[in-house]
């Protein structure tokens, strides 16, 4: 009857608590109703879920827990909760879109995935519940997954705390069958878990930010803070090409500051910079300490711009309009070589030197990013402000 405990701790998954006996006392936390609409994003790239709580396991009466979820992130954690402080764990989270639920007893591990991708944008109500040895995800009232598991273990069950938190989770994130990128961006509403009313702890944010009543999928900036990437951990110089394309897609019309930025580790000098100010709707492109400023009027419902990285220039086009700068010799032999040992490639604004701040922050959405023709995700960058909302923008 191991399972039990771990079951109820599933269920319970609602809020993450830190168990009463060793509970952390920190004059910083927030209580939060679980009931309520909760943006899990938002928030340093950690494994420390949003919010948390703890409680004993012998007032849990109900073996269900439900909310409503909505995102465009593929990948992160949702629920997650344990007993026995760690030793039974249980955690509901989404890979490649497709909901995965693992649980962890003693030295088994048992994991299962599979189900229709949940990360379109739209609000779909979530279950889990116990049924003997089962934990069973219904979503939108259908089965979608279950997971047994079975210990000769005896059960102390109903003994000490549950724990439940959500958007991470309370164990080393080593015990996890597979990495994951554990931050998601989406927010959960409606929930009821394991039919408590305990109020849940929380962090708080260093901004407060809610969720966007509605949303698209894109890259919000919210105009006080980057993403920096590592050109070395991005697509690499295509050999025959000899070229790095940079395509960038906005429908933001009242887009205003840095789009994005090329930096090198070296001389710490900016090589190139794209912006946009919204007053004379005119696209900025630096090159150097160079400005060019772009002669067209950039009011279409969709920008599509390609800044394009050669041996020694670089150019910046559009459908209709394009500018080719030389570098200054003597910086660069190739600035191919270069982007493959590594640069810095900042978006939302111009970095600064320590590496998580910058200057000139964008305000608006960048609905798709591509280098080299492969999609570039914000959760894989080096650096995200947490005013960055990788997968989500407001409409
Ligand atoms: C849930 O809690 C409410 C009171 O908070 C109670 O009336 C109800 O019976 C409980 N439901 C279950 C399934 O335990
Ligand atoms: C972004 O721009 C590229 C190049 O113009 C285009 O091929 C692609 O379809 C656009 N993507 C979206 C999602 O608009
Ligand atoms: C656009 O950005 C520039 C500098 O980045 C700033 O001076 C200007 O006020 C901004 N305009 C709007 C409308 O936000
Ligand atoms: C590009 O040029 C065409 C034809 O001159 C024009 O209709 C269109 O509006 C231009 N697009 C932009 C983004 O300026
Ligand atoms: C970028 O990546 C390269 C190669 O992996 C590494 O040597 C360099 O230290 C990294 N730079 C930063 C700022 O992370």
């Amino acid at each position: 009857m191991g399972l039990t405990r771990v079951v109820l701790g599933v269920l319970a998954l609602v809020t993450l608590c830190v168990p009463l006996g060793s509970l952390v006392v920190d004059a910083v936390m927030e209580k939060i109703d679980g009931g309520g609409l909760i943006n899990l994003g938002n928030r340093e790239r950690t494994w420390t879920p949003y919010m948390s709580l703890s409680h004993l396991l012998s007032e849990i009466e109900s073996i269900t827990s439900y909310f409503s979820f909505r995102t465009f992130d593929p990948e992160g954690a949702l629920f997650y909760g344990d007993t026995d402080n760690g030793e039974d764990w249980f955690v509901l989270f989404l890979r490649d879109g497709v909901p995965e639920m693992q649980i962890g007893k003693g030295d088994v591990l048992v994991s299962v995935a599979g189900g229709h991708k949940l990360n379109d944008g739209l609000w779909h109500k979530l279950e889990l519940h116990s049924e003997g040895k089962f934990v069973v995800l219904k979503v939108d009232d259908h089965r979608e997954l279950a997971m047994g598991l079975h210990s000769h273990e005896p059960d102390t069950s109903k003994e000490g705390y549950i724990r439940l938190a959500l958007g991470g989770i309370l164990v080393s994130e080593k015990k996890l069958l597979l990495p994951l990128n554990p931050l998601l961006d989406g927010c959960v509403k409606g929930g009821r878990w394991l039919n408590l009313s305990t109020l849940w702890d929380s962090t708080p944010r260093k901004t407060a930010m809610s969720c966007f009543p509605n949303i698209k999928a894109g890259s919000f900036f919210a105009g006080t803070g980057l993403a920096i990437f590592n050109t070395s951990d991005l697509p690499g110089v295509d050999p025959k090409e000899e070229r790095i394309i940079i395509t960038v897609n906005t429908s933001s019309t009242t887009l205003n500051g840095t789009i994005l930025s090329l930096r090198s580790l070296q001389s710490h000098s900016t090589v190139l910079s794209v912006a946009k100010d919204t007053n004379s709707g005119m696209m900025i492109f630096k090159v150097n300490t160079e400005t060019t400023p772009i002669n067209e009027k950039f009011d279409e419902d969709l920008i599509s711009f390609n800044v394009i990285i050669h041996k020694t220039s670089v150019a910046f086009e559009t459908k209709n309009v394009s500018s080719e700068s030389h570098l200054r010799s003597g910086d660069y032999s190739s600035i191919l070589a270069a982007w493959n040992e590594g640069m810095l490639l900042a978006f939302g604004g111009v970095p600064e030197d320590g590496l998580d701040s910058g200057s000139d922050y964008m305000e608006g959405c960048l609905d798709t990013i591509f280098i080299q023709g492969q999609k570039i995700d914000l959760d894989q960058a080096s650096f995200k402000d947490a005013s960055v909302s990788s997968h989500s923008c407001p409409v």
